[in-house]
């Protein structure tokens, strides 16, 4: 190790070409196009203990193209359950990243991002899962497609998150049947966009932070009271938005960047009361996800544009927000609270 580092502040020392190409040779490293400032390598040497089988200790060099980069639209439908047995042989790392044996409740479950983080939550090692959602025929859907395809006890509460006395009713009745949960995940929201902050009606726009905001901080309230009436830890996770960070372009948007702003700042307020209670709370903020709230037809035209400013050059697949909920949902993330994590492809870099 002494040796490599001499060697590489010799090589950075070199100050002309041939010197610094004499040293580069002597690290080890092929020099077939080393000129000037330009490195472009034909292949790249590698090194692996033990020796692979295949013996390789090159791999070549082809230019990718961004094409090269685009990922597969087609969607896993399969569910693959954590067994005990599979969870028993994991390292202690990975145990502590699951959610193994945790009761989660899921609101927004029944479509889209929710329901694809209720999917995750399952193959991460979930005993029980919830899902309340105000739409009966998908909610009805989803928990019968999870229980066949994985056996877990599935529960679909029809809840509207606006509705306090049925979101406490139906809290009450998950309580009883699965015990006080050790998470919830809030993913119910909707989107207006396109609408001009001087035209926009005032009925929708209440109705927005209703859903968005108050919704947030009712589920949030019913479930942190049960924790803390039972003493037990737990961890809120709220889908915000970046959003709530930034100003989307160039759709005009004041309503639903506010209820995202406002989910963020009550998420950060309640990790700061709850803390004493061992009940952590973080905020996931996607940036333009390919989901039926995006996918109408009056945004086709402004997705080129959200594309073209996003760094990755795409809108996020459906299952992007998964590793992120269940790391927040398990034990691996016992010191965070309080945080706001975008997802969004790079955009807010710009
Ligand atoms: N899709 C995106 O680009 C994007 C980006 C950032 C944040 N988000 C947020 O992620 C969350 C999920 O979005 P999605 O794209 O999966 O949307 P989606 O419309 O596909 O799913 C939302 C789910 O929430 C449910 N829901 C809506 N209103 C409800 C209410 N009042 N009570 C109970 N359930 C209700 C719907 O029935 C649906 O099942 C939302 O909070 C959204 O604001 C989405």
């Amino acid at each position: 190790m002494a040796t490599l580092r001499c060697a590489v502040r010799a090589a950075t020392r070199a100050s002309v070409a041939p010197r610094f190409t004499a040293n580069v040779r002597a690290l080890g490293f092929s020099t077939s196009s080393i000129t000037g400032l330009s490195v472009r390598e034909k292949e790249v040497p590698v090194t692996t203990w033990p020796a692979p089988k295949d013996g390789r200790s090159s791999i070549p060099v082809t230019p990718k193209k961004n094409s090269d980069f685009e990922v597969d639209a087609e969607e896993n439908e399969d569910i693959y359950p954590l067994t005990k047995e599979a969870y028993s042989k994991m390292s202690p790392t990975m145990q502590k990243m699951s959610v193994h044996g945790k009761t989660i409740v899921i609101t927004g479950g029944a479509r889209g991002l929710g329901n694809h983080m209720a999917r995750a939550c399952v193959e991460a090692g979930a005993e029980n899962l919830v899902i309340f959602d105000a739409n009966q025929e998908l909610g009805e859907a989803a928990v019968r497609e999870l229980y066949e395809k994985t056996g877990l006890p599935v529960t679909f509460f029809k809840v509207d998150v606006r509705d306090e006395d049925a979101i406490n009713a139906a809290v009450d009745r998950a309580v009883e049947m699965y015990g006080v949960p050790d998470v919830l995940v809030n993913a119910a929201g909707i989107a207006d966009s396109n609408i001009k902050a001087e035209e926009y009606d005032s009925k929708m726009f209440r109705r927005l932070i209703d859903i968005n905001l108050t919704g947030t901080f009712l589920m949030s309230q019913a479930v942190g009271r049960r924790m803390i009436a039972a003493g037990k830890p737990g961890s809120i996770i709220l889908v915000a938005s970046m959003s709530g960070s930034i100003v989307n372009y160039p759709q005009e948007q004041s309503c639903y960047n506010a209820s995202k702003a406002g989910v963020v700042q009550f998420g950060k307020s309640i990790a700061a009361e709850w803390a004493k209670y061992g009940i952590r709370v973080n905020c996931i903020s996607p940036g333009y996800m390919d989901t039926a709230l995006n996918r109408v037809p009056a945004l086709e035209a402004q997705k080129k544009i959200w594309r073209s400013l996003t760094p990755q050059n795409r809108l996020g697949a459906v299952d992007d927000l998964n590793g992120l909920c269940v790391f927040l949902a398990s034990d691996a993330s016992g010191f965070m609270t309080g945080s706001n994590v975008l997802i969004d492809g790079g955009y807010s870099c710009y």
